[in-house]
């Protein structure tokens, strides 16, 4: 699972709304394309595989337009491939990319391969990743910004303190590592970023969402506003005068124009069931799933990681957060147990603290600007480096040496 977080730091850009038409030579290639398909950067993407390698694609484009990108899968020699994409030129629409899965490692057929143009060369076997990569380069222009990561942070029952931990996350890493970040509320009706940021924008997330023809960068950057250093928020009305069963797509074109805008981007996703939660969950870099110590939020918490992990196969698993630890005389289920019921390892356990988090709330304030050296405070930036992937910048040799310890250890551990 380690590797797999690893992998998502280098972070690939979804691959924008494109057609893509493969034709492969192996039931294999095939297979793995298919199964790309399903990973969360392609949702976007309209894919489709058959059979016959190069011949079928000179064939099928004999008369019909070619799409954004063609696949096309080679044995060797015998399939003809440099014959079979010279025809293709021919008929090719300009802009069309070409991605070739070969079987040979021979350097002569890729620099041939190149001349005519083709886009990538992949050696069999490819992973789905790999290849998802690759189409994601094909359109993201070289030198352009990277997109920004997109953190999730739902509650596995409504009240846990979820919201409170997005809230504290966003903040912690806009000051601790100085990186541009946005906390989203998108609980439309009763968010509280706007109450602990201690702020009242008169626009915010509703501008974005219920009137998306008009949203762009510009209307974008009118509808956030500045919380703190590299903080901005998106925030919730907190008004009823609209209900919020919106469309399955509706935060689509918002969750692109902040990644195109910042580097960090954190949702504060309401406990709710519908069909835009659900995708914006599965869509995110990242997923924390915040539960209180108790048998519903497990419940729930295992039912998420399910059905996650089923929609998600090319990432790592959510991260689980026990919140609220320790009240007084309530009988709760311990952090150990929680983990083995659900088969993962907690990431990290929040003391139950009212008069902090009371404070804190009544403030308008976050738990670090009230107790820095608090439980919570640390729990916060430890998150925080896991989930950006970087540690706090602070000086000092220790700091510095933090890192590459973690990295031995996670080699040894290996
Ligand atoms: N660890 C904690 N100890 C005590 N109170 C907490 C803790 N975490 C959150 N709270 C409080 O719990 C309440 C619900 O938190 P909130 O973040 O709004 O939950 P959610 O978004 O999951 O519905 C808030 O009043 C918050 O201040
Ligand atoms: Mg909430």
């Amino acid at each position: 699972m380690a590797d797999l977080h690893e992998t998502s730091e280098r972070l690939i850009a979804p691959v924008p709304r494109i057609t893509i038409q493969a034709f492969c030579e192996t039931q294999d290639a095939a297979g793995m394309i298919e199964a790309a398909c399903l990973d969360r950067r392609m949702q976007k993407a309209h894919v489709k595989v058959q059979m016959g390698g190069g011949p079928a694609a000179v064939e099928a484009y004999r008369h019909a337009p070619t799409p954004n990108v063609i696949i096309i899968e080679t044995q060797g020699a015998k399939s003809r491939p440099l014959e079979c994409l010279d025809s293709l030129a021919e008929v090719c629409d300009e802009g069309t990319k070409v991605i070739v899965i070969g079987h040979v490692n021979d350097v002569q057929l890729y620099r041939q391969f190149l001349q005519r143009g083709v886009s990538e060369y992949l050696m069999a076997p490819v992973d789905p990743i790999t290849l998802i990569q690759s189409i994601s380069d094909l359109f993201t222009a070289p030198g352009a910004k990277p997109v920004g990561r997109t953190i999730a942070v739902v509650g596995a029952k409504g009240g846990v303190g979820s919201s409170t931990i997005a809230h504290n996350l966003a903040w912690t890493i806009a000051r601790g590592h100085g990186t541009a970040t946005v906390i989203a509320d998108l609980d439309i009706a009763f968010g509280t970023a706007g109450l602990n940021f201690n702020q009242d924008p008169p626009q915010g997330i509703a501008e974005a969402v219920f009137a998306p023809e008009r949203l762009d960068g510009n209307l974008l950057d009118r509808l956030l506003s500045k919380c703190s250093d590299n903080l901005s928020l998106l925030s919730a009305p907190a008004i009823l005068d609209r209900t919020t069963d919106l469309s399955e797509p509706a935060f689509d074109n918002l969750v692109d124009l902040l990644r195109a805008a910042v580097p960090c981007i954190i949702l504060d996703v309401p406990h709710q069931w519908s069909a835009w939660t659900r995708r914006l969950l599965i869509a995110a870099d990242e997923i924390v799933i915040v539960a209180a110590p108790e048998l519903a939020s497990l419940r729930n918490a295992k039912n998420l990681l399910t059905l996650l992990q089923q929609n998600r196969p090319n990432d790592a698993r959510p991260r689980i957060v026990l919140n609220g630890v320790g009240v007084p005389k309530r009988p709760e289920i311990g952090a150990a147990d929680f983990a083995k019921a659900l088969d993962a390892p907690l990431t990290a356990s929040i003391p139950f603290d009212p008069a902090l988090f009371g404070t804190a709330a009544n403030n308008g304030q976050m738990i670090a600007e009230i107790q820095p050296g608090a439980k919570a405070s640390e729990v916060y930036a430890d998150l925080a480096a896991k989930l950006t992937g970087r540690p706090e910048v602070k000086r000092g040799r220790a700091n510095l040496l933090e890192p590459f310890l973690a990295k031995i250890a996670r080699r040894k551990a290996s």
